[in-house]
């Protein structure tokens, strides 16, 4: 039997400060990349242009002088793709595997080049002799583009997934085998920052999530090799399948939990939210609060996908609603969550117009249950609103 070794040849950037233009990520990201060695060689991936000399640098070493077979291209965006050019030019022997929509969309990323006659397309459930092992391929439309497929290869058991089970935040730096060193072994260290990765990632798509989850051979699978983020092993591959099935139905993690997310101006409306957390502690139901201003949306995204009951709490502004609470529920639209009890709050000081455009927003979720009475408030909470405020807490906790 041939040796077979994979090696980890991805790379981690502290310097770009926002992912795709819009996610902070205070750990860093991670674009990873993995080198497959039996009788033939494989590249899987490349990387962000912002990592491209360390990637460039690993993947020489992993070769150690020798001429890579097959570019597997997983996904086409260009955190992984950037580098196909800059590799199908350097080793005029390679060829580039990936989905018939993937190879579509080569040409418009890299006008000038023609790689075609170097290409293979392969479908579902097709298999890449690498002599010695193999690697079968997985459609998975949508999860996150829809060229991405995923490949497994049983001879190690290990899942490249693309971006599922992704996470943000750096990895370990430098070259190593995928063996301890790169695994995760404790789930709580990996989760918020994967469910903030796949709420925003991935969170529209939950069925196409589900359809994946469905066919890869899940038994007997003993790592899961994502482009983002740990690798995540027989410690950990259980919990985060369970945790991956529940966002992708859109299944509440906490049942209990009430997240209370409020966009104040003057501070009004967050001392009247502050009170329902109060009250709703005090009647033992656990529950928090989101100041919408000063937390970027992506975690308040992922925060509305963690629990079943969420109190949007706003400021009226210009006959609507305050900017940060209108951009929370645009992105609980887009993001397609459902299932889920929403409460009103309002704060208005001549027109109070906050409820009305909250209420016409959340209609267009599915599956939402309003709790009432929604609370309209002028300007601060006083005395005469405890009642509607008792009420709703009381509706809430039942
Ligand atoms: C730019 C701006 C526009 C506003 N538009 C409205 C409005 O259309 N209707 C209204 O009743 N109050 C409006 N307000 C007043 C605030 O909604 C009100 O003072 C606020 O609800 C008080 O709560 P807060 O302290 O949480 O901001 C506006 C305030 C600002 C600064
Ligand atoms: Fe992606
Ligand atoms: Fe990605």
């Amino acid at each position: 039997m041939k040796h077979i070794s994979v090696t980890y040849i991805g790379a981690s950037s502290s310097k770009i400060d926002l992912f795709e233009s819009q996610y902070p990520i205070p750990e860093g990201m991670g674009y990873n990349s993995y080198l497959i060695k039996a009788g033939k060689t494989a590249v899987m991936d490349t990387c962000d242009p912002s990592v491209e000399k360390e990637w460039m640098d690993n993947l020489l070493s992993g070769l150690d002088g020798a001429e890579p077979d097959y570019l597997v291209v997983h996904h086409m965006e260009p955190d992984h793709s950037s580098m196909i050019a800059r590799l199908m030019d350097t080793f005029p022997g390679l060829t580039l595997v990936c989905s018939a929509a993937a190879l579509k969309m080569i040409p418009n990323f890299f006008p000038s080049k023609d790689y075609s006659a170097r290409s293979l397309a392969v479908s579902e459930g097709q298999s890449l002799d690498l002599d010695g092992a193999s690697l079968t391929f997985y459609s998975a439309p949508m999860v996150h583009w829809p060229e991405v497929m995923v490949s497994y290869l049983p001879e190690k058991h290990m899942l490249f997934s693309a971006d599922a089970f992704g996470s943000f935040g750096a990895v370990q730096k430098g070259i190593g085998g995928c063996s301890e060193d790169l695994t995760l072994s404790d789930i709580d260290a990996w989760k918020d920052e994967a469910r903030r990765y796949y709420c925003n990632i991935c969170g529209k798509y939950g069925a196409q999530v589900g359809r994946l989850l469905s066919k890869i051979p899940a038994k007997d699978i003993e790592q899961v090799c994502p482009l983002h983020g740990p690798i995540l092993g027989l410690d950990t591959i259980g919990p985060a399948v369970e945790l991956y099935s529940k966002w992708a139905n859109y299944t509440p993690e906490l049942e209990d939990e009430v997240m209370v997310a409020c966009a104040s101006i003057h501070g009004g409306t967050l001392a009247a939210a502050g009170k329902l957390v109060e009250m709703l502690n005090q009647k033992g139901v656990p529950a928090h609060l989101v100041d919408l201003c000063r937390t970027d949306v992506s975690y308040s995204v992922a925060d509305a996908f963690r629990c079943r009951s969420i109190v949007l709490a706003a400021s009226s502004y210009d006959a609507g609603v305050f900017p940060p609470m209108h951009d929370f529920l645009y992105h609980l639209q887009i993001k397609g969550l459902c299932k889920r009890r929403f409460a009103i709050v309002e704060n208005g000081s001549w027109a109070p117009s906050a409820a009305k455009v909250m209420k016409e927003m959340l209609s267009q979720l599915k599956q939402v249950e309003l709790v009432e009475p929604v609370v309209s408030i002028r300007s601060r909470l006083k005395d005469s609103d405890m009642p509607a405020l008792e009420q709703l807490c009381a509706a809430l906790v039942r």
